[in-house]
Formats: structure tokens, sequence, C-alpha cells
């Protein structure tokens, strides 16, 4: 989103003292509060989260109750955010915790219906959430001149052949191919839009996929290593041969945290770690990780209109903001995302059959 308006250089470091992070009960949402609360001890965080089927309260236990404020609310309620932003404290709120901190400086913002398959069966909740709640929550950081950061996702370029020698850039044209990608590249083209007409401090990271804890077992690396601990055969759309370029959840942290204090206001940046692998190799590594045969899974319906590769050049975000990812090592990090599902059953266990039932009826 490049334009007149953006800073020549990066800005100077400016942490931000109270962030309000939307979804921050969610997969990538609660590992990013979970690392500012570790290394960042300066920022109170304030988690809005609706707590749909894919966010958990507990996802943030652990984080020490001063520096987190939990709000259960939905981003379309712009009366609820508005409350949240306006700095002139109330005679109820003067008297509790949260006013003893100073007022919200900045948003992150990973609230979302987050994913593929749901979005092809019904695209309702995607367009409310991803296009209008992000809409609601421009507003409210435009009143309040907030700076702003917007999450998103490779999948809004599209998808490469597997033999294209190019990777996605930041100059990649936008071509989405699922309502879940249309709608984050439609929130993506409205906060390009708040910058360019109301110089909104905002910017914006398009990640590829991600891997850790805390993800719903409905995403791929998730739903096969649970099917082995709950003894159902892993499930493979088609033949397995479509790429996703893999990183580390901690990675996209402390990506999404140089952008926001570094970052050049009006820019967007393409966070990636250089892990591409087919979707059959990553299956065969957690397979042969967890001692089962390579061949101990089925074929399934493929996803229509499923996106063949995604792969991400992060020369911008290496060489303007110093940035580089420091878990590399997908087999290692594939073990330690083994280990915490093994260790966790009582945090997967109840979303699970509910989910194998709707991939059932889908054909997955
Ligand atoms: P997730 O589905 O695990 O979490 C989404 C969170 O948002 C949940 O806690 C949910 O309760 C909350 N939420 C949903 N609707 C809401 C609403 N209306 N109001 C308030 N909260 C609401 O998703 P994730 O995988 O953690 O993804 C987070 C963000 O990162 C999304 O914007 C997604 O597009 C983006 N992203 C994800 C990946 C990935 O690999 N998972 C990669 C790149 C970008
Ligand atoms: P997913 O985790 O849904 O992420 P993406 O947003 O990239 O689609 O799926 C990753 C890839 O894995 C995608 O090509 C679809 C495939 N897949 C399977 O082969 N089996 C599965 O059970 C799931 C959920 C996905």
């Amino acid at each position: 989103m490049s334009h007149a308006a953006s800073s020549p250089s990066p800005s100077s470091a400016t942490v931000p003292q109270h962030i309000l992070v939307t979804g921050g009960a969610g997969f990538i949402g609660a590992n990013f509060a979970h690392w500012v609360a570790r290394n960042h001890p300066e920022t109170h965080i304030t988690v809005l989260d609706a707590l749909t089927y894919a966010g958990k309260r507990e996802n943030l236990d652990g984080i020490f109750p001063d520096q987190l404020t939990f709000v259960h609310g939905d981003i379309c309620d712009a009366a609820l955010v508005e409350s949240l932003l306006d700095r002139t404290p109330s005679p109820a709120s003067a008297a509790s915790p949260a006013s003893a901190q100073p007022p919200i400086d900045a948003i992150v913002h990973f609230a979302a219906e987050s994913h593929n398959d749901n979005s092809i069966l019904d695209a309702s909740p995607f367009l409310k959430t991803n296009v209008t709640g992000t809409y609601v929550l421009l507003e409210a950081a435009r009143r309040h001149d907030l700076r702003f950061h917007h999450i998103s996702t490779d999948e809004v370029y599209g998808d490469l052949a597997l033999d294209d020698p190019h990777k996605f850039t930041e100059r990649s044209p936008y071509n989405p191919s699922s309502p879940y990608s249309a709608s984050k590249a439609a929130s993506d083209h409205l906060v390009r839009a708040w910058h360019r007409t109301y110089g909104l401090r905002a910017t914006i990271s398009n990640c590829s996929n991600n891997y850790g804890p805390y993800q719903h077992v409905e995403k791929f690396i998730p739903r096969q290593i649970t099917n082995i601990l709950a003894g159902i055969r892993p499930k493979l759309y088609g033949q397995g041969l479509a790429v996703r370029d893999w990183i580390n959840v901690e990675d996209h942290c402390s990506a999404i945290w140089t952008i926001l204090v570094r970052g050049r206001i009006g820019e967007t940046y393409l966070v990636g770690a250089n892990g591409e692998h087919s979707n059959i190799d990553v299956l065969r590594m957690i397979l042969e990780h967890m001692g089962r045969s390579p061949d101990d899974f089925d074929h399934v319906n493929d996803r229509p209109g499923g996106d063949v590769r995604y792969a991400i050049d992060a020369t911008k975000i290496e060489t303007e903001l110093g940035w580089h990812p420091r878990f590399t090592d997908f087999s290692a990090g594939l073990d330690r995302t083994i280990d915490w599902y093994r260790t966790h059953q009582d945090w997967w266990m109840p979303d699970k059959m509910a989910t194998e039932e709707k991939y059932r009826r889908q054909g997955h």
C-alpha cells in the first residue's frame, strides 16, 4: 500500500504502552500475547475475542494477570470497541483495575474466521468478521488516531504453479481463490484505503502458513497429529502435491512486533521463513516422527478450487527491518508441536469429534 503518505524510512522504534489484540484467544493471537508477555512486560495487553469455536480463554493462561485484560466480545460491536478506546474514564471504570492502565495506543488485529473449508460451506461469518469487523476497527482507530497493524495472509495473492520460479512479493497482484482469502483481501484493501484517505497509521503483514501450539484441530498439521493420537487415520486431500510455505508461529510473532514498532507507516510486509514442503511430505514426516508407517493414511476429496502453492519472498522485512526467522528447523519444530498435542489432550479432545464429523460430511 506504499503511497505518498508513507514515511521515507523505518520509523524509530515506538514501543506501544497498551495494545488491543483482537482475536487474542485464537491460535496466532494467543501465541502473540504470550510472546509480548515474555518479551515486553512493560506493554499492557487487552484481548478482545468473541470466543467462537476457534477461541479459548484458557489459551491465555500463564500470562501474568496484571499485564492482561480479557474482554469477551465481538469486533463488529462498534459500541463495545468504542468503550475500550474511549480515554475519558467513566465513574464505573475509574474504580476498575483496567483504568490503572495507560490508554490503548495500538490495535493489532488478528480476529478473523480463518479456515478455508469452513468458508466454502458458509461464507457469511467470513464477510461479517473479516470485512465488517475490520471496518468497525478501522473507524475506531481513525477516531482515536491509533496505530493499526493488520494481520493478513499470503492467500490474498492466489497461488503459484509448482514449477514457478517466482515467489510472492509485496508487488504481487491480488488474486484470491476462496471465500476466506477473498474476505481477507477485502480487509487488506480497507486498511490500505483508510491509510491513503484518512492518513491512518496502518501497516499490513501477509504471512504464510503457521504451525505451533494452540492451533485448532481443523487445520492440516494439528488434524493429522491428533488423528494419529486419537486412533483415526490421517487424511490427505487429493494426491497431497500442494505446497505450503511453513513458518513457526514464534517467528510470525516476532515479525509482527518488529513491524508494529519499526515498520514504515503505510507499508505492507510479507512474512515467511523459506519453509516450502508438499502436503504429502509433511504428512510423511509426522507419521515418521510418531513411529507410523509412511503409507498409514487415507486419500480424501481435494478442496474445491484449492490453491496449489504458496511461497513467500521475505526480502523486504529482512533487509528493511532486520527481521529474520529463528526457528527454521521444520523437523525440530514439528517434533515440539507433536509433543505439545501429546501433552495437551484435554485442550483438543473436546473439539476433535465434532471437527471430524464436519469433515466427514464434506468428504474430507
Ligand atoms: P483462529 O481461527 O485460530 O483464531 C481466530 C480468533 O478470532 C479466535 O479466537 C476467535 O474466537 C476470534 N474471533 C473470530 N471472530 C471474531 C469476532 N467477530 N470478534 C472477535 N473475535 C473473533 O485464527 P488464526 O489461525 O490464529 O489466525 C489469526 C489471523 O492470522 C487471521 O486474521 C488469519 O487470517 C491470519 N493468518 C493466519 C495464518 C495461519 O496459518 N493460521 C497465516 C497467515 C495469516
Ligand atoms: P490448511 O491447514 O487448511 O491451510 P490453508 O489455509 O493453506 O489451506 O491446509 C493446508 C493444506 O493441507 C491444504 O493444501 C489442504 C491440505 N489438507 C489436507 O491434505 N488434509 C487435511 O486434513 C486438511 C485440513 C488440509
